[in-house]
């Protein structure tokens, strides 16, 4: 059976580190709090000079080099981004010209967190469609210039850094199983940057005073939506393959919230911490960019076996939400 299968995965993070601790100077908020309300200890920050595509860049080598791919061979690179190096061209277009994926279409998916998801979807139906053989999937991001650092609601939460995986045909029984992507644009205002496209263009008196360009959160509503729809992801991808949660080896989450985390593989029975990764308390919610760099820790440290399921679950501004099931 043409399925397509991860065979390469990459990760890129910036070197400067800012802890809990930096933050008490900035904020009034506490190590404490952050810890305990959201898992957080510390995020990377990109310096200045390196950009979206820095990461994403650096991220994509790395998983061509795992998979043995050149860049030549990609048929297609979708990059998952809500923080693009420019509105337009897209930052794909610029990691094209990087690596030299000289014969690949290149675009940028928005869909917030749940962006790699929706890129390897994609990736997905293009492989068992027989219309690409090799495609890059990348989730990266620069969250931290569109962070507001005076507001403590969402300046400790957020980081920057990079994740892709390389998708490639294979026959056989092993690779992604199926892919669920839903959305839910009732919630548009929940979790947005007012600022910066042409509702509020970054040029105008109101942008600069209200200070549109800063992203915006209902911390509390998006949390409750979180745990409710990363679980009916999951399962609904599990359905769609005659399996239960007892089946997964390894839940790959969306990095948000260690509580949002909790909950979900709770409300799962996936409560082994052997069966969940966790890396948020080194890199906070790096949106698009978390899942792949989980799944990238995860895969070098030897924690996906032959044969394994594991199943990526993810949840993002729009809303938007949305799993993968892998047979590795
Ligand atoms: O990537 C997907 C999208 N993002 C998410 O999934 C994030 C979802 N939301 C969350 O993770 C949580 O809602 C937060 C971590 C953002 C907030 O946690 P919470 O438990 O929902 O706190 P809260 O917003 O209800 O605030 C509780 C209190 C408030 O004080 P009062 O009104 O009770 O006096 C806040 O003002 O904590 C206060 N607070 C803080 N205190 C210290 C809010 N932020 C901070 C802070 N430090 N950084």
């Amino acid at each position: 059976m043409l399925r397509s299968k991860i065979t390469g995965t990459g990760s890129a993070l910036p070197e400067k580190i800012l802890t809990n601790s930096d933050l008490e100077r900035m904020v009034d908020t506490s190590d404490e709090w952050i810890t305990t309300r959201t898992g957080i200890k510390q995020r990377r920050i990109a310096a200045e000079g390196q950009f979206t595509s820095t990461f994403a860049v650096e991220a994509s080598r790395s998983a061509l080099a795992m998979a043995g791919v050149k860049a030549e061979e990609l048929d297609l690179i979708i990059l998952g981004t809500v923080t693009p190096d420019f509105p337009f061209p897209s930052t794909a277009c610029i990691v094209q010209h990087e690596i030299g994926a000289v014969n690949a279409a290149a675009f940028d998916l928005s869909a917030a967190c749940s962006g790699f998801i929706y890129g390897l979807s994609i990736a997905d139906k293009y492989i068992r469609c027989g219309d690409a053989k090799k495609v890059l999937v990348i989730g990266a991001e620069v969250l931290s210039r569109v962070v507001d650092w005076t507001d403590r609601n969402t300046c400790i939460l957020f980081g920057d850094g990079s994740g892709a995986a390389v998708v490639e045909a294979s026959q056989g029984d092993c690779g992604i199983l199926s892919t669920h992507i839903f959305s839910n644009g009732s919630y548009w205002d929940t979790l947005y940057q007012p600022g910066c496209g042409n509702r509020n263009p970054a040029t105008s008196e109101q942008t600069i005073a209200e200070r549109l360009f800063y992203i915006k959160m209902e911390g509390n509503d998006v949390f409750k939506h979180a745990v409710r729809a990363m679980e009916e992801a999951a399962c609904t991808a599990l359905s769609a393959n005659g399996m239960t949660p007892a089946d997964v080896s390894l839940l790959i989450p969306h990095q948000a919230n260690r509580r949002i985390i909790d909950a979900t593989a709770k409300r799962l029975g996936i409560t082994e911490e052997d069966r969940v990764v966790i890396n948020l308390h080194n890199y906070g919610n790096t949106s698009s960019a978390s899942i792949p760099i989980s799944l990238d820790e995860a895969n070098r440290s030897g924690r996906m076996k032959t044969g394994d399921i594991v199943l990526l679950d993810a949840f993002g501004g729009g809303f938007t939400y949305g799993s993968a099931l892998i047979r590795c």
